[in-house]
């Protein structure tokens, strides 16, 4: 039986375990919250879920309800736009601040932009006058304008110490336990400990590995695909967080990315680059590095900026581990090194971090989209000559890859764009791009190129006049 608590209601039911925490709401009548796209693409089925930060405190972290399965919000708390407003005589701040400043139209938008506000309203340090516009940005809007938008989420004024909500963070977010369900044929269980995910997958080694979901639970929206077991990995406390050590930065591999944004802030360019370009923050709210490598797409934005970083694997299973690179995890088109009963357990970038580091990404929209060519470049330098290079690209190969003929040419070389744009014809043999309705294999092709130019610009603009 799945039991969650939704806006302060005990909720107990039990359904297939592939049905999306947005369709169970609507079933049930909570229709506030809206399907536009069941991909993660608008926002507007944003809920809230009642978490420990990575600064240890409660707060509400806004999630897409399309990508969520009803299964793996058991023991937790989730509101939804209906449990905003406690006093039902009067609205929420919230949305009193979007009435006033004609933030809605059509209103279709409305309940997920009112969700994704509601948890900016409470985050803890936030400025008023200042909030974080990015709290949003997982939200489309059709037909308002952003302006009104953005000016109701400016205007909100700090939480009262009596408002409930405010009151609810002052306790710890609920321990979540163990879920193993079954309907309908299709089981699913939510273990807390890998010593009980490692014992599933010995008895169940095909069982599909769910991490955030967020792109397994488009596959199940958008593909109708159906799986005979799913394994939620999101509640197992050894593959969340991150550690810092004297040779190396540590990862979970199911630490939300937001999360490990949040707490690295400033560690590392490369991935303050690359998370906001990743995905919206709704997203990143669930997604996890480890379902972005091991999905092992050749256009997943993680992979060139952790090969670039030079990082390895964890990979655990019953009674063992290996650490492997990274450079070589992927053995084929969507195929990777992880045996049956493996799972990444986290991901190491090594220190010391490379001087340079880029991510760069071209796609048709700058933010919240596809990529049509990603990259990471990392250099590390002594007394101005190059000691070590890694140029690493997804989107022009049937796998993420490194360049590695033009990384060797590299080393050595003064830190100059004319060093940098030397290797342009070793990346032009380097991959073997494919045309698709995101970009011809020529445009990939040119990108390659014009992405290390780029860099070199970027490194000397007068010198690459
Ligand atoms: Fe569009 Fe969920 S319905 S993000
Ligand atoms: Fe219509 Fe936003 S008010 S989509």
């Amino acid at each position: 039986m799945i039991r969650f608590r939704l806006n302060g209601e005990a909720i107990e039911t039990d359904v297939d375990p592939h049905l999306p925490l947005l369709h169970f709401l609507r079933d049930r009548g909570w229709t506030g919250t809206k399907e536009g796209c069941a991909e993660g693409e608008c926002g507007a089925c944003a809920v809230a879920l009642v978490r420990t930060g990575p600064d240890g405190k409660t707060r509400y972290v806004p999630m897409n309800a399309c990508l969520m399965l009803t299964a793996s919000v058991h023991g937790e708390e989730v509101v939804t736009v209906e449990g905003i407003a406690k006093d039902p005589s009067a609205l929420h701040p919230v949305q009193a601040a979007m009435v006033e400043r004609g933030g809605s139209q059509c209103g279709y938008c409305t309940p997920g932009f009112v969700v994704s506000m509601f948890a900016e309203f409470y985050r803890d340090g936030r400025v008023e006058g200042e909030p974080d516009l990015e709290s949003i940005g997982g939200n489309l809007c059709r037909c308002t304008g952003y302006r009104p938008i953005r000016e109701a989420l400016v205007s909100l004024r700090t939480p009262s110490e009596a408002d409930p909500h405010q009151k609810r963070l002052a306790s710890p977010a609920l321990e979540v336990p163990s879920l193993r369900t079954e309907h309908s044929g299709v089981r699913f269980d939510r273990p807390t400990t890998l010593a009980e995910l490692f014992d599933l997958l010995e008895a169940s080694p095909d069982a599909k590995l769910v991490g955030g979901g967020t792109d397994v639970v488009v596959e199940v929206n958008q593909m109708d695909r159906r799986f005979d077991h799913l394994v939620a990995l999101d509640a197992i406390g050894e593959l969340r967080g991150f550690e810092e050590t004297a040779d190396a930065l540590v990862l979970g591999a199911g630490e939300p990315l937001a999360f490990l944004e949040e707490a690295l802030h400033g560690r590392l360019p490369m991935l303050d680059e690359l998370f906001p370009l990743f995905s919206s923050r709704l997203i990143r709210n669930r997604a996890t590095f480890g379902g972005n490598l091991v999905n092992a797409s050749p256009i997943g934005d993680g992979p060139p900026a952790l090969l670039a970083l030079d990082a390895s694997l964890v990979l655990a299973r019953k009674g063992g581990e290996r650490t492997v690179p990274l450079d070589g995890f992927f053995s084929a088109y969507r195929k990777t090194q992880l045996e049956p009963g493996e799972i990444v357990r986290s991901v190491i970038v090594p220190k010391p971090f490379p001087d340079v580091q880029r991510f760069f990404k071209v796609s048709k929209r700058i933010l919240d989209d596809i990529s049509t060519v990603a990259a990471g470049f990392a250099l590390w330098t002594d007394g101005g000559l190059i000691t070590k290079a890694r140029l690493a690209y997804g989107g022009v190969a049937a796998t993420p890859m490194c360049a590695h003929a033009a990384q060797a040419a590299l080393v050595g070389k003064p830190l100059d764009p004319s060093a940098l744009a030397d290797v342009v014809p070793l990346l032009e043999t380097a991959f073997t791009p494919i045309d698709d309705h995101r970009g011809s294999a020529r445009y990939r092709a040119a990108m390659v190129s014009q992405l290390i130019l780029k860099l070199a610009h970027e490194a000397h603009p007068e010198a690459a006049e």
